[in-house]
């Protein structure tokens, strides 16, 4: 596995590679790399000649309050891992090396963006925007993979490709799970061991909205309702929102039809979790 450090390197190397005629997939992580984003390269190797990851914690996609300084890294892990998954490239820049250009513009995300996470992370989804161009234009992909996991992010990045005429094509992935459920991410390794075991209640309260929705359920506030208490009893969890949309223009639905997407997000002592179905109706 190669690793590049430069974007100017890292796109000399990306034209080589495509005179050659070669279909790059990408891979776009924050690192501390799980289960879920090797899924995510499998899916690439399957689909392109070669896969491209990058890690890049990215500072402008963090609020002042969140956990930018306490993200979990661990790049020789990273590395180990990547290499093993067979990643061919690894881009690893510094923010510097992101960054150091002039802030004459500003993306700004205006759609899809103040409900779910977005609302509660505000300008979070302008920094992941403004990441994703850079990356683009940088690894000028075939392909770029996303997980399910973030539906709001797969979601938005769809309308960034079309709207921004990106020659990439979309592959959003299914949710990578633990053997009792949870959604694997790197912020699980956050929760208390107790709070480990009631994290199970997330995904069983989406599987329940399944069951009332293939047993007729049409009331969106009804199955948040069944939802939310299925939380509140078996967790101490806190829940941030439990919403209901159209999938992918992010909607508000009056009643399930089409495809939906449910999505949750709940917070422990030191952690918020969040996790989303769809449903297809
Ligand atoms: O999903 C993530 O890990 C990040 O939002 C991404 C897409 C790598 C952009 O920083």
């Amino acid at each position: 596995m190669e690793i590049i450090t430069s974007i100017q390197e890292m796109q000399k190397r990306i034209q080589q590679l495509k005179s050659d005629g070669k279909t790059i997939g990408f891979v776009p992580t924050m690192g501390f790399l799980h289960e879920g984003h090797l899924t995510l390269v499998e899916k690439a190797r399957e689909k392109a000649d070669l896969v491209v990851m990058s890690i890049f914690v990215n500072p402008l996609q963090f609020g002042p309050n969140e956990d930018f300084d306490r993200y979990p890294r661990d790049i020789e892990r990273d590395e180990k891992l990547a290499s093993e998954a067979n990643v061919d490239l690894l881009f690893y820049p510094t923010v510097d090396e992101m960054y150091k250009s002039k802030h004459t513009f500003k993306v700004t995300v205006q759609d899809k963006v103040n409900i779910l996470c977005g609302s509660k992370r505000p300008g979070h989804f302008d920094g992941v925007a403004t990441v994703l161009i850079k990356l683009f234009n940088i690894v000028q992909p075939t392909y770029a993979f996303f997980g399910m996991k973030d539906a709001q992010q797969v979601a938005i990045v769809s309308s960034l490709i079309t709207e921004f005429n990106f020659p990439i094509e979309l592959v959003p992935v299914e949710t990578v799970r633990e053997v009792d459920g949870l959604a694997k991410s790197s912020r699980n390794v956050y929760l208390t061991e107790s709070e480990r075991k009631e994290a199970v209640a997330i995904s069983q309260s989406l599987k329940l909205a399944g069951r009332l929705i293939q047993g007729g359920e049409e009331n969106p506030l009804e199955i948040q309702k069944r939802m939310e208490t299925h939380i509140m009893e078996h967790t101490s969890a806190e829940i941030d929102y439990i919403e209901i949309y159209s999938f992918p223009d992010l909607k508000t639905v009056t009643s399930i039809s089409g495809l939906v997407l449910i999505a949750v997000a709940i917070r422990f002592t030191n952690v918020r979790l969040i996790d989303n179905m769809t449903f297809d109706v």
